[in-house]
């Protein structure tokens, strides 16, 4: 069924609003003020046509867009889309009754993620690498990807060379490509059977492959079979050699800008803890001035940070890592008692328990990192209510042309 529609606003989630008789209807690709031809029944139809055209309306500058899943919004003026991202943030932390004025947001430019996850399937050609398609469970094959770093782009038809060794006649696999320091990581994950063990054939064979040369290591199934040197990321003076699996901020220069602000914030602080810490880049770069606690889920991400640290050979201050299910198990206040700053940086699900711990402590000092606006805002107020007043609230940019967004907002107990 077609349908034409006047877009009343762009929601949160990136798609045009609109209203017919039957409630709201949600297009992508769509902008404010726009008329749109739709295909398609219910609540998200699929876009057929602009015939009015919003002055916000730009190009897409990748040939993907509107297949691909990853991006939504190339077609927004660049100013344009900040003011709109900002203003998710705003009107979140509005109804949830934080009006504290917003910096300026963080914006990296185009090329500038250094990790990207890849679906691989096999095909009568090969392999068909690339992401998700929009609403559906097709992989668009990606010839390009303007977002990623060149150097990810540069070594894309090796990535297939080696993927196609490993890509099963039946299910996928999962690439995983990160830029560090000293050159490119490879990841890949096979979905199988339990139990059933990576093909050793396959791996001796991708080894031996001319276009491991462009690698310096490759893992399987989260066990690191080749490794030419140990990939680093850097974390202040620290250098981190992630394990295959664990998380890793997407942007090098948001991640820089997050913990600056972090670490400038928490600079008087004796003793820090860094919750759901990761491979440390906050932890890390605190301990040039504040003693450590760096806690999270993960032991490979735990292991990557305590060598890192260990590996500065005693130039920054301590750095205690512990393993914590910190939903299950959160630094409780009395555990807080000798501790005067905190850093958290949960999954989209935030960090309700801990922060009421927080909030009930003598932490005078509070860092909140957040993907997520409306558990963001559910924190802070708990903070809020436990006496803490915010300084700064910052929206970085990580995820360019999504709907997602983050945020770093610093707290201060009031005197
Ligand atoms: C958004 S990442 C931030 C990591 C780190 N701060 C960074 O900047 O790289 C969230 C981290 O929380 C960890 N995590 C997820 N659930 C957790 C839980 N219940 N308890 C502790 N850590 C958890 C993940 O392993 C991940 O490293």
């Amino acid at each position: 069924m077609e349908q034409t529609l006047k877009i009343d606003m762009l929601g949160h989630q990136g798609d045009g609003i609109a209203h017919n008789d039957s409630g709201a209807v949600y297009v992508p690709f769509s902008l404010a003020g726009e008329t749109v031809v739709t295909i398609g029944e219910g609540a998200k139809p699929e876009l057929l046509r602009v015939e009015e055209a919003s002055p916000d309306r730009i190009d897409a500058f990748c040939r993907h867009f509107t297949t691909c899943g990853s991006c939504q919004l190339q077609h927004f003026d660049h100013d344009a889309y900040l003011a709109w991202k900002t203003d998710i943030l705003k009107t979140t932390f509005k109804l949830a009754g934080i009006t504290h004025e917003i910096e300026p947001i963080r914006h990296y430019g185009r090329a500038n993620r250094r990790r990207a996850v890849f679906t691989g399937v096999r095909t009568q050609a090969g392999i068909l690498l690339g992401f998700s398609e929009r609403a559906t469970n097709n992989i668009v094959g990606v010839k390009e990807c303007p977002i990623l770093l060149p150097e990810i782009e540069a070594v894309m038809p090796y990535v297939r060379d080696i993927s196609v060794i490993f890509a099963p006649r039946q299910g996928s696999i999962r690439v995983t490509v990160l830029a560090c320091e000293n050159g490119i990581d490879l990841s890949i994950e096979i979905t199988k059977e339990k139990n059933q063990k990576s093909d050793l054939t396959a791996i001796r064979k991708a080894i031996a492959h001319a276009s491991m040369d462009h690698f310096i290591r490759l893992s399987v199934d989260g066990e690191t079979v080749l490794e030419k040197e140990r990939p680093i990321i850097k974390a202040g003076i620290a250098n981190v050699a992630p394990a295959p699996d664990v998380f890793v901020q997407a942007s090098k220069e948001a991640e820089q800008d997050m913990a600056d602000l972090v670490t400038k914030h928490l600079k008087s602080c004796k003793r820090v803890v860094d919750l759901y810490s990761g491979i440390g880049p906050f932890a890390l770069r605190l301990a040039q001035k504040s003693e450590v606690i760096a806690s999270e889920f993960s032991q490979s991400a735990l292991d990557a940070l305590d060598r890192a640290w260990r590996d500065t050979g005693g130039k920054l201050k301590k750095i205690t890592v512990e393993r914590r299910d910190l939903t299950r198990r959160p630094f409780a206040f009395q555990e807080l008692k000798y501790i005067d700053g905190a850093v958290f940086d949960p999954p989209r699900a935030g960090a309700e328990i801990q922060c009421e711990h927080i909030a009930k402590s003598r932490v005078k000092k509070v860092a909140a990192v957040s993907c997520d606006p409306k558990t963001l805002a559910r924190d802070l107020n708990i903070l809020i209510k436990g006496g803490f007043e915010i300084k700064s609230i910052t929206p970085i940019d990580q995820f360019a042309y999504t709907h997602h967004l983050e945020t770093v907002v610093l707290l201060q107990r009031k005197k």
